[in-house]
Formats: structure tokens, sequence, C-alpha cells
């Protein structure tokens, strides 16, 4: 495969968008991403979605992208992988322009969840609908499932759980694009109305508007246009059984640590080389859980890492610099790109207020339901 850069980033604010419809956010996404990258056109493009179906009502829409966008005629191609959609769709783009049979590739992701679906219904579709869904679980009950097995297996705390939520929100209070960019604290956390037994509701990534794009190219392609360069490193992509109660140990989630796996060998890396992570943590517990499937912190030492600082921007391994999805919110299919973003941010040093001092290797985990896939990529800056 030859090797592969990011050249243009570009997302909408993420929150609730009133004003803007999914193809209006996509654009505005799309339309930044290709400024950014200072391109004249694009050959080929990735939309990731989770459910723009029950969402607004819309499907095709690589098709109406495309089409909105004023490129329609090129290839189009939807992605879907639950939550982990927009970072499936980040892949595919880089596997297109790795093989050389695209040059310029688009991926972006886009989610309207505030127009008046059943969201949790909608959201528990990427749940086994048949016997989880079905019998009353939501997205809420099965991290809960994962916390409380956490906590039984490694003695993590309500308080550790409650420290996740205040990091975030601490780093997503310097993010412009935030849904929710104030401060918490860990009092304010532990006393949120209760959601599913232990979590709370300042646990819980929000319901959100919103899209993300990026471009990419062959480095080659990204030296001639004279753009600054994040050059992909590596993937990895697992899966898993959908239903959480098919897995051997809810303290864990496997795809993660497999898809890290793959991604640490493309690399030629190891975890203490990575400066900084975008991980999804969708939940408290998910964020806890993914640190230790990526190798950053020892198997069941996650709780204390967090509440030592270790996670914090200025700490060992920065963790959702962005504010993650607790933050700056989680509309599904768009939140992978927006981790992309992130992390090509902190490594091309425009990262403001968050910038992680000296980060040079960055990575990102994205996540489908309760793990049943998950996406890890790593990424440098060279120039
Ligand atoms: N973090 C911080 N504040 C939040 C929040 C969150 N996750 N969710 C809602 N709020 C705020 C709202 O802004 C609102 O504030 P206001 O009263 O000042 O306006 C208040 O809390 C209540 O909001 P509301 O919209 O009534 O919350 P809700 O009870 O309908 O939904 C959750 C809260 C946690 C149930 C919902 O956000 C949720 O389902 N989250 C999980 C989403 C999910 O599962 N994603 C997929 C993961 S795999």
């Amino acid at each position: 495969m030859r090797d592969v850069a990011v050249i243009g980033v570009g997302m909408t604010r993420f929150g609730e968008l009133w004003d803007l419809s999914l193809r209006n956010m996509f654009a505005e996404a799309a339309l930044a991403a290709i400024d950014d990258a200072g391109v004249d056109h694009i050959d080929s493009m990735y939309v990731g979605a989770m459910s723009s179906g029950l969402f607004v009502h819309q499907e095709h829409i690589a098709s109406l992208m495309a089409d909105y966008l004023g490129v329609a005629g090129i290839p189009s191609t939807r992605v879907e992988s639950a939550c982990a959609s927009g970072g499936l769709a980040f892949r595919q783009a880089v596997i297109e322009v790795g093989s050389g049979v695209s040059e310029i590739v688009l991926a972006g992701g886009a989610e309207k969840m505030t127009d008046g679906a059943d969201v949790t219904d909608a959201l528990a579709t990427a749940a086994d609908y048949e016997y989880e869904a079905f019998h009353g679980i939501t997205f809420p009950g099965l991290y809960a499932f994962m916390a409380n097995a956490h906590m039984a297996k490694y003695g993590t705390t309500r308080e550790q759980l409650a420290d996740v939520a205040v990091k975030n929100h601490d780093h997503g209070s310097m993010n412009p694009k935030a849904q929710f960019p104030f401060k918490l604290t860990r009092e304010m956390v532990m006393n949120s109305t209760m959601v599913a037994e232990p979590l709370r509701l300042l646990d819980c990534s929000p319901v959100t508007d919103g899209a993300a794009a990026v471009i990419v190219t062959s480095v080659e392609m990204a030296e001639k246009l004279g753009r600054p360069i994040v050059k992909v490193r590596a993937f990895g992509q697992a899966t898993d059984a959908l239903a959480l109660h098919s897995r051997k140990d809810p303290a864990t989630i496997p795809s993660v640590g497999l898809a890290a796996q793959k991604a640490y060998g493309m690399a030629d890396l190891t975890p203490d080389q990575i400066d900084t992570v975008e991980v999804h943590d969708c939940f408290t517990i998910a964020e806890l859980i993914a640190t230790e499937e990526l190798g950053l912190v020892e198997r069941g030492r996650s709780g204390e890492a967090v509440s030592a600082g270790e996670t914090r921007i200025g700490g060992r391994i920065p963790v959702n610099t962005s504010g993650g999805l607790k933050s700056k919110g989680h509309p599904v299919g768009a939140s992978g790109i927006a981790q992309v973003i992130e992390v090509v941010d902190q490594l091309r040093g425009d990262a403001g207020q968050r910038q992680v001092e000296g980060a040079r290797i960055g990575m990102t985990q994205n996540m489908g339901g309760s793990g049943a896939s998950c996406v890890v990529h790593i990424l440098e800056g060279v120039s």
C-alpha cells in the first residue's frame, strides 16, 4: 500500500442544530475540508451514517450527499457500522487511496439525531435487537452491565467513573465546536439523574446533530499540493458478537484490543509511543475499558489512572483532548471522523488551548454498539 495522508479537515459545531438539515450539515463539513485541503476536486467519497432512515427518514444518502455537494457522477459510498460508521468510512478512504484506485477521496460522517425520532430505540438497533433491545435493554443499560462488571472485577469506583466525565468536560471547555463545553465537578456527576445503575446522566454521551469530513490523498500528492502532511501509519479493524451476553467477560471489549494489535503491528509501534488518543467514550466506563484494551493503561488500573490525572492534557497519555463524545457530543455516524480531525489538529499543532506539546503520533478508537465493531487508526505528523 502506498503512503496516505490527511490534508484537509472540516466539521460543523456539534449540538442541537435546528437550522441545519442532514444534507446541510454534511455539505458544511465537506466544503470546509475541501477548502482546508486546497483541492479543486475529489475523485470519490464515503459517507458514514448509522441510521439516517430512522433518525430523519432518509436513506440512499451517499448519492444525496454527492449531488448536494455538486459532485454527482463520482463514486460515493455509504458506510454503516453503528457508531463506528465514521471511522470505517475513513478506513475505506485510506484503502482506496492506498491501493492507487483514487488520488483524492473525501471521508465524511453525519447524523441528525434531535429531529424528533425515537432516538433510544433507533440506537438500540445497533444492539442485538431480538435478544437485547426487544427485552427492554438500552445502550446505557448495556454499558451499565459493563461498568458493574469492571467495578466488581477490578475495584473501579463510582468516583473514578465520574473523573472521566470531569476530565473530558475540562478538555471540551476549550473546544469551540463542543455541544456541552461546561465544566463539571465529581459531585455534579455523582448527583446527576440515574439512567442505568451505576451510570448517571453525566456519565453518558448526549444526543447530537453534527457532521465531520476529511480529505485523504497520497503523500506524493500532498507534497505536490504543499499541505501539512499527517500520515496514516496504520489501521486495524475487528468485530465481535453483537450481544453482550454472548461474550466471555463484560469487563473487557476484545474487538478494541484486536483492532489495536493490528494497528500497532502495521505501524510497528508500541502503546508507549502514542502521544495523544481519542477514544470512544460513549459512556464513562467505555473510556476506561478502551484505554486498557489499547494497552495505554495496565488492565484494571484505568480508574486509578484517570483519577491520578495520567490521561489529562499535560498527563502521561492525554485521552480525549477534544472533550470526547461526552462533552463534544456524539452524532453517531460523524464521531469517528471527528476523532480523526482532533488528532490531525494535534499533530499539525492546530489544537489551540488543547494542544498536547510535542505530539507526533496520535491514535483514534471508534466502536459500534457495545463493541461488536471497532476501528483503530494511528496517524503521524510529518510536516
Ligand atoms: N451530558 C450532559 N448534559 C446532558 C446530557 C449529557 N449526556 N444529556 C442531556 N443533557 C442535559 C440537557 O442539555 C438538559 O439540560 P437542560 O435541562 O439545562 O436543558 C438536561 O441534561 C436534560 O436533557 P434531556 O434531553 O431531557 O435528557 P434525556 O433524559 O432525554 O437524555 C440521556 C439523557 C443520557 C438518556 C441521553 O443523552 C442518552 O440516551 N445518551 C446516550 C446516547 C447513546 O446511547 N449513544 C450511543 C452510545 S453507544
